[in-house]
């Protein structure tokens, strides 16, 4: 079997679920698996240490585990993950296969950290640098989804576009780069909406403004793209949480639900399969096909859709999914370690991707003017 790293933490306010994750994963390729596992663990503050795939999650809740050491990320040729400090070895990087990406929200989640492993030269699971950044920001994939043709809620970048906003309210404020429910409000009216710019940390980096609709109610389903191209069951998670914190007060599939004090979206209350009436799981389906194609999603990934059990709209796409969706391969059957075996084997067969110099042969530099006759 061979060596394997996998990361997971990162400077994201979904750092905590992260390593749920990373956790798991390491867990299972260790374990049923038996590949030497390198828990590559990435702090908030952006550090790197290397860490047991043992460990608890209680050992990183005051920060870095006693135990770890600690790496540095090297790019170029002969880059990769690499033992920093007093340790044996010190200089030559990991030798890794490959490494299961376990990052949620973040740059370990919005491209930065893909391209930096494409840079190091190493090769990963899940989405590339183009893939992750497309499926983070809420504004972008949203016009890629509607250009395409698919049905989607109307979606304003918020304090910008805003005053053309041809919908009423209430409304639904999310951050444009965000994930896991953190942040997101639904408000009354634009006024509202515009406060929170001002006031909630989360939406520094911008946010989308979209209709609130109290009718709709979450639909799931994950996709794989290796060995081929392949679907899960639909879910319904059941949402609980009160946007406005207050009884009375609409209510979205929260934090709460998904995360705290369960095992997260593995054990949340959830209806799956979803049972769904006449040609709703075909629509969801299809575009869930046709979004894995415009987007090039890569690895696992869980495209969310939101419904009133008829009307079908696009809501987004997690191309890291918590616990990489791995409760949602019931119909057909998915075990983890498959799941995660063929991750790997896309992450070495196919890496995400591969530059070339093709084309630049001196041409243009032996043929060009003085750089000052350029300048003048
Ligand atoms: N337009 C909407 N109307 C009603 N509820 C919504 C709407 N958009 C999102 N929600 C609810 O809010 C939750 C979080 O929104 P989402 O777009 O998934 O952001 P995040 O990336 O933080 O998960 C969704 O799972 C859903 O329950
Ligand atoms: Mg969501």
């Amino acid at each position: 079997m061979s060596e394997v790293g996998v990361i997971f933490g990162g400077p994201s306010p979904e750092h905590d679920v992260s390593v749920l994750t990373g956790l798991q994963a390491a867990r299972e390729l260790a374990g049923s698996l038996g590949h030497t596992v390198h828990g590559l663990y990435w702090t908030k503050g952006g550090d790197w240490f290397e860490v047991a795939p043992t460990l608890e999650a209680g050992d990183f809740a005051d920060g870095v585990p006693a135990s770890a050491h600690r790496l540095r990320l090297v790019v170029g040729p002969d880059g990769g993950f690499t033992p920093d400090g007093r340790r044996l070895g010190r200089g030559r990087p990991l030798e890794l296969a490959a490494i299961v990406v376990c990052c949620h929200g973040g740059p370990g989640e919005d491209g930065s950290l893909q391209a930096a492993l494409d840079l190091a030269g190493i090769r990963y699971t899940g989405p590339s640098a183009a893939g992750a950044a497309l499926g983070m920001d809420k504004l972008v994939f949203h016009a890629v989804v509607t250009s395409a043709g698919l049905p989607t809620l109307p979606r304003v970048l918020l304090g910008v576009d805003t005053a053309e906003v041809g919908f009423p309210g209430p409304y639904i404020v999310k951050p444009r780069f965000g994930g896991s429910s953190i942040g997101v409000e639904v408000v009354h009216d634009l006024d509202a909406a515009k406060v929170l710019l001002t006031t909630s940390v989360h939406l520094v980096n911008g946010a989308v403004l979209e209709p609130y609709r109290h009718d709709f109610y979450d639909l799931q389903i994950a996709v794989r793209s290796w060995p081929e191209l392949e679907l899960s069951a639909i879910e319904r998670p059941l949402r609980t949480t009160r946007a406005g914190g207050a009884a009375g007060e609409p209510e979205i599939l929260g934090y709460a639900d998904k995360y705290v004090g369960g095992e997260g979206m593995v054990s949340a209350p959830k209806e799956l399969p979803a049972v769904l009436v006449g040609d709703l799981e075909e629509h969801i389906r299809q575009a869930a096909k046709r979004i894995a194609a415009i987007s090039g999603l890569r690895g696992v990934a869980r495209i969310d859709f939101l419904s009133d059990g008829t009307e079908l709209k696009v809501n987004e796409v997690n191309t890291i999914p918590g616990s990489l969706a791995r409760h949602l391969w019931v119909e057909p059957p998915v075990p983890f370690s498959k799941l995660l075996t063929d991750l790997l084997d896309e992450a070495q067969s196919r890496p995400a991707r591969r530059y070339t110099a093709a084309g630049a042969d001196g041409t243009v530099l032996r043929g060009a003017s003085s750089i000052a006759a350029k300048l003048s």
